[in-house]
């Protein structure tokens, strides 16, 4: 097996680092500095070592233009490092002062109805504004220089969450950013621009690049999918080069700082690719009970684990800059409360999947802007209640384990193909109202999360060998490269699982010309999709019942009409499909395991298989389904060899596995409020003591408690 590409990095990589942060994101700006120190005294006691600062304090580090002042972050600094607890400083970009949008105005993002950003919130200035830049520059150089020598500051994150309010700009600034990007990509030519977005195809040619405008969604109709393809890569590239002004900055001044990122939404970064690239390792903000309400994912622990999987594909092992201590609220909403103990049980999650650092949001809740009621670590009165308890009890455990976790990698049986930039842009540039590939596979994620299968997320760059089972979601896009390396993977013994609608277009989203799927699958999967269409009964939802955020883990299903269900058989077994049906033709050496069974497509193939070598490829003509997810990872189907972590895995307990040289760890946790008894857990009890009745192989498990076991490598399933 090939490895990954040199330089890349891997969802299989620890961060290397011999300290676990533990700590708070930390505002000293917003309290009295009466309470300075009583703030460090209690986070030493509570077994913190390290603070996040600055993030939106540009007005204070620059109060007018070119006048600099860290006199207050110096000071709370030193106040922290005396009590043992260091700095990661934050480029403060994500809000520019008043004076900076009163004086350069045309920095102000553009929203899609020409409306300019107004100030009085956050990330309202364009990242790809050259003036902005300028100024970004200006305010990182300074704090790099007026920091390079404190010792108590040790590394950067830069901005905050870039792109998470919004991505997109339809400022001038950014259209003629945009000009200069497509120029630079299609060397000049603006021939080879008008062959990459259609132009032929409704008049959309231009003659030269200054014409070239922002598309605009629904003004008035749709644009070429080419068109919004390169714009969303745009944004990618401007988010990129912003960050990598203040990248190269840092590292020019002192080069053992570490630099990250902390991911929020995930939308118009490359962050496998260019992003990452530069960045020491990733961190991934975790908001469980946000994203559960936000998305309807189906409980904040599968919600949690979806979004730290996918992120973990990026880079592979994190820190987490901003882990939910409380209920959170900002002024249209308020999300549900943590109970007691489970604040402790998110962070183990976030541990058990790959987080190498923790430091909760926040350690003190604001009082004042639109956060007051964005719960911390603290309470509103200053009294250390439960929240400080359990941040306390969790930081001491991690900090007992930490020479155990580091160093270690999350176990994946089942892999599922992600994080690549084309493939998430070009589903959305014409998604024709079905699944996104990352929702189609968090069907895969959901089956395996719930039944204990160590599963995750994976580029097909990456190295492949490690995983038992492969399953890609439709990539539209797809690369001849890949064909070779699922041709490995299933030679070396794994079983890969194509499913519907992959390798379709090229990398103009240009709809291919030979046999589908493209670029040599078809050959490896001996199949052809000869026909395909989607599913969904004249009584579903509309047609523009739109999958508007392609990045929703759960997807209601449209609804069934008994007269257009459509079903398939594998065995005796009959299944309803979803989303879309293909018609196979099937290669000799393919046995058919699956087959429509009704309407005109009766008995022709949908699911299929080709043994390679010691593996196998498999071809899935449809979207997946929950019970279809099951039935493709029974023993009897694929042989695939894919076991429980844990057997007889009671509901309700999340189960996932880090693995060292030499040994393994193995951490139950606890979703529910009841007292729940694993069976069949044997090891050493590293964390969650008092609870287990060790010599019958049980782990019990307190409401919302953990439970860490060390074991033998290659003792579990
Ligand atoms: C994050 C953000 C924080 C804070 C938090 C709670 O996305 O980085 O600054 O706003 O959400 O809303």
């Amino acid at each position: 097996m090939e490895t990954y590409p040199i330089g890349a990095k891997s969802v299989w990589d620890p961060i290397s680092t011999d300290r676990f942060m533990l700590g708070a994101a930390h505002y000293p700006e917003h309290v009295d500095e009466s309470y300075w120190e009583r703030d460090a005294e209690r986070m030493a006691a509570a077994g913190f070592n390290t603070v996040r600062l600055g993030e939106f304090a540009w007005h204070i580090f620059e109060p007018r233009e070119g006048v600099f002042d860290f006199d207050l972050f110096d000071r709370a600094i030193e106040v922290l490092a005396r009590h043992g607890i260091d700095t990661i400083m934050c480029t403060p970009t994500a809000t520019p002062p008043r004076w900076l949008t009163m004086n350069y105005p045309e920095v102000l993002r553009v929203d899609e109805q020409g409306r300019t950003a107004s100030h009085g919130s956050r990330q309202h200035a364009d990242t790809a504004s050259p003036v902005f830049r300028d100024h970004s520059r200006r305010i990182t150089r300074a704090m790099a220089d007026h920091y390079r020598d404190n010792k108590a500051v040790i590394g950067w994150q830069t901005d905050n969450e870039l792109n998470t309010t919004s991505p997109t700009s339809y400022s001038a600034a950014s259209r003629r950013a945009f000009q200069v990007y497509l120029e630079h990509r299609y060397d000049g030519d603006i021939g080879m621009l008008n062959h990459a977005w259609g132009g032929d195809f409704w008049a959309t040619a231009y003659d030269n690049f200054d014409q070239i405008v922002l598309p605009i969604a629904d003004a008035p109709g749709h644009c070429s999918p080419g068109h919004v393809q390169d714009y969303h890569r745009f944004l990618a590239a401007a988010t990129t080069a912003f960050q990598k002004d203040q990248i190269d900055i840092l590292r020019a001044a002192n080069k053992d700082w570490f630099v990250f990122h902390n991911i929020g939404r995930q939308d118009d970064i490359d962050f496998r690719g260019s992003f990452c690239e530069d960045l020491d390792f990733m961190g991934y903000d975790v908001y469980p009970a946000l994203f559960d309400e936000l998305r309807r994912s189906g409980g904040m622990g599968l919600s949690q684990a979806h979004y730290l999987d996918k992120s973990r594909a990026y880079a592979g092992n994190f820190i987490v800059p901003e882990q939910q201590s409380g209920s959170g609220g900002q002024p249209p909403f308020a999300t549900l409360n943590p109970e007691p103990g489970e604040m402790r049980r998110m962070a183990w999650s976030s541990v058990a999947r790959g987080a190498d650092g923790i430091l909760f949001f926040r350690w003190r809740p604001a009082h004042f802007g639109a956060e007051i009621y964005w719960n911390g670590v603290m309470d509103h009165d200053d009294v250390p209640r439960r929240r400080y308890h359990e941040a306390k009890a969790f930081a001491t455990e991690c900090a007992a384990l930490k020479d155990k976790i580091l160093g270690t990698h999350v176990r994946m049986d089942v892999g599922i193909a992600s994080a690549d930039f084309d493939n998430q842009e070009a589903h959305k540039t014409f998604s024709m109202g079905m699944p996104s590939p990352e929702q189609d596979g968090a069907v895969m994620h959901r089956h395996c999360y719930r039944n204990g299968i160590s599963c995750g997320y994976i580029h097909l760059d990456d190295d492949l060998s490690r995983l038992k089972v492969l399953y890609v979601p439709h990539w539209p896009i797809w690369d001849t490269r890949w064909t070779k390396r699922l041709h490995e993977f299933a030679e070396g013994g794994g079983t890969v699982i194509v499913s519907s609608q992959t390798g379709t277009r090229d990398r103009n989203n240009h709809v291919l010309r030979t046999v589908r799927p493209g670029e040599g699958l078809s050959e490896l999967v001996g199949v052809q999709v000869e026909e395909f269409g989607r599913l969904a009964g004249p009584d579903a939802e509309a047609l523009f019942f739109g999958w508007s955020d392609s990045s929703d883990p759960v997807l209601p299903l449209p609804t069934e009409s008994s007269e257009r269900r459509y079903n398939f058989k594998v065995g005796n077994q009959e299944y309803t499909a979803a989303h879309t049906y293909e018609l196979l033709e099937v290669g000799q050496d393919v046995d058919v395991l699956g087959s429509w069974s009704n309407r005109f497509a009766e008995g022709r193939a949908m699911l299929t298989r080709r043994k390679v070598g010691r593996g196998a490829v498999c071809y899935v003509g449809t979207h997946l389904t929950d019970e279809l997810a099951a039935r493709l990872l029974e023993q009897d189907l694929l042989a695939t060899q894919v076991m429980p972590l844990v057997p007889n895995l009671p509901q309700g307990v999340e189960v996932s596995m880090r693995q060292g040289e030499d040994y393994d760890l193995l951490f139950l946790m606890n979703l529910t409020a009841d007292k729940i008894i694993v069976p069949g857990v044997f090891g050493a009890l590293l964390v969650g003591q008092e609870d287990r009745t060790h010599e019958h192989g049980e782990v019990h498990l307190g409401p919302h408690g953990c439970a860490i076991v060390e074991c033998a490598k290659g003792a579990g399933a």
